[in-house]
């Protein structure tokens, strides 16, 4: 039974103390989490969500083939504008393959450290939100099962073009370095993101000066 499932059957009274058993970072990270009511939305996902980073030091074993398989249908049950599902996806794991990739981007040490990327390629058609949305599906199920990954800029489309092999009318800006982490695999700084109040903004779009 996943964690949110079992906070769902918890009586409310018992809720904060199980939130910081079973989402010990949203309990952290979240600072609404002592409200009882926002409590009753807390599970797993949410927490995999504030706790998600991205990780660029991984162990040398290749992706198993389960769970490049689970990754996959992760990828592939992403929404897209109309459903239209312009995306396909090159899966390289090839050591000299991957090294050639790597001439497409400037920050290319995940792609370098992990055994596998998932390029992500835009059908003629395809939105780069759409691929967006592609990258964060697979990030979060690389952590589901054990995996980390780091997203990865693709500078020069045509150098990439070439090496993927793509046809006319197809891009790929954007990758997915997946693997196991290793015991190098922190943040590569202290992350942390902008306070709410400094983004949020109702109905209207208010300057802060
Ligand atoms: C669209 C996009 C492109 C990125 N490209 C790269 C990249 O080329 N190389 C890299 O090492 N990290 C890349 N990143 C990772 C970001 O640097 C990272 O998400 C950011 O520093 C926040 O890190 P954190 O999520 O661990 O807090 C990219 C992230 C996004 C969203």
């Amino acid at each position: 039974m996943r964690g949110g499932q079992r906070l769902r059957e918890e009586s409310i009274s018992t809720l904060p103390s199980l939130l910081t058993a079973h989402c010990p970072l949203s309990s952290v990270l979240c600072p609404l989490s002592s409200d009882p009511l926002y409590l009753l939305v807390m599970n797993q996902t949410y927490d995999s969500i504030l706790g998600l980073r991205a990780i660029r030091a991984f162990q040398d074993r290749p992706v198993s083939e389960p769970d490049l398989k689970a990754l996959l249908q992760a990828a592939r049950w992403t929404g897209s504008s109309k459903n239209v599902q312009n995306w396909s996806f090159v899966v390289i794991d090839d050591p000299e393959q991957k090294e050639a990739i790597c001439a497409a981007g400037d920050f290319m040490t995940p792609v370098r450290n992990a055994p596998m990327v998932i390029c992500l390629v835009e059908n003629p058609s395809g939105y780069e939100f759409d691929t967006g949305r592609l990258a964060q599906n697979i990030m979060l199920a690389a952590d589901a099962l054990g995996m980390a990954s780091c997203p990865v800029t693709l500078h020069r489309e045509e150098v990439a073009f070439e090496i993927l092999g793509l046809p006319e009318g197809y891009r790929c800006r954007y990758g997915v370095a997946i693997g196991y982490p290793s015991g190098l695999s922190a943040p590569s700084k202290v992350g942390g993101r902008k306070p709410i109040g400094e983004l949020v903004h109702r109905n209207r779009f208010e300057s802060a000066e």
